[in-house]
């Protein structure tokens, strides 16, 4: 026996054979379902809020908008964007989640999985850099969701340690999907899968953060796949490092050292990992390793790439 009660609430009731109500199961959620807790993050037109499942005792990270300010700012079309990405992602152990949207007046409301163990970023930055262990596990995490987003038709646009999440077991999630780029199941002469959305919305902006922005953005205004591919060669850099390997004062002069190829291995930087930073730090997007020719790289020697056994592993110790 289902009823919809309000317009948020689907409830679910059993009933013995006299009628009488023996379970009462709510199924679709609401604002009053939760117990809100502590910020997890604030965005430019979202909060995230850690909050508790009040029937189940299931912690979820719930992703606050504000309607009128996302109205205000012309930014519903990302909205959807995000919604509709994460809807298409829904089964992948390394990206975030989507179990429930609802609203009320004032917000939409996004619950996704919560990631107890928060920001790659500020993993790499409590540690100062990484062991080549700890590189290996969460870089072969980070192109395996990669790959699986790729497939499902996706380009995240904004790949960066601030959108990898860790969770209760040290494992990789992939977040905001805010910029991403739907892909279309239409095909162009070469195959190639074709964007639903306008590549670019904004003339004269970009989508991304300086750091990770591939150069085939900066000199052509177009981004494929391979933008992404870009952004993990830069975090693998990063992991090891420290530092992205494109940093600079500002934004421009960011840029001016993306298209000049510009950046420098530290001292000590492991050469197997130079060698596959090099080869996917490559200007020309055609030129660039793909997935599956990093996934064969030495640097990975010896790791088992099966899906389920790559999720399966205990962390490294983080070094
Ligand atoms: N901060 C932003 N999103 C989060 C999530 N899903 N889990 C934990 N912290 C977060």
């Amino acid at each position: 026996d289902w009823k919809e009660k309000g317009a948020a609430r689907l409830v679910k009731t059993e009933k013995d054979e006299n009628g009488n109500v023996i379970s009462t199961h709510i199924i679709k959620r609401g604002v009053e379902d939760f117990e809100f807790g502590k910020t997890l993050g604030i965005g430019s037109y979202s909060t995230v809020v850690g909050a508790t499942d009040k029937q189940t005792q299931q912690t979820y990270a719930i992703k606050i908008l504000d309607k009128r300010h996302i109205i205000k700012e012309k930014k519903v079309k990302y909205v959807e964007i995000e919604k509709n990405t994460l809807s298409r992602l829904r089964d992948h152990p390394g990206i975030v989640s989507l179990h429930y949207t609802f609203q009320d007046e004032s917000s939409l409301y996004f619950v996704l999985d919560y990631a107890a163990n928060g920001e790659l970023l500020s993993l790499i930055k409590k540690m100062g850099s990484l062991d080549e262990a700890c590189t290996q596990y969460y870089s072969a995490q980070i192109l395996d969701a990669l790959e699986f987003m790729h497939f499902r038709g996706v380009i995240h646009r904004d790949l960066k340690p601030e959108n990898i999440l860790l969770d209760e077991k040290m494992r990789v999630k992939i977040t905001d999907f805010g910029t991403a780029c739907l892909l279309s199941n239409e095909v162009d002469s070469q195959g190639n899968k074709l964007p639903t959305y306008p590549q670019n919305h904004r003339t004269n902006s970009f989508v991304g953060t300086a750091e990770y922005v591939s150069p085939e953005l900066l000199s052509d205004k177009v981004q494929g796949k391979e933008c992404d591919v870009w952004a993990f060669g830069c975090i693998l850099y990063q992991l090891i490092a420290g530092m992205p390997p494109f940093k600079a004062a500002n934004e421009y002069l960011t840029f001016k050292k993306i298209v000049k190829l510009d950046y420098r291995f530290p001292p000590g930087f492991p050469s197997r990992l130079k060698d596959l930073v090099r080869r996917v730090l490559v200007f020309d997007p055609r030129q660039r390793y793909d997935i599956p020719r990093i996934k064969a790289h030495p640097f990975y020697d010896g790791f088992d790439w099966n899906r389920k056994n790559l999720w399966k592993q205990k962390h490294p110790r983080i070094m």
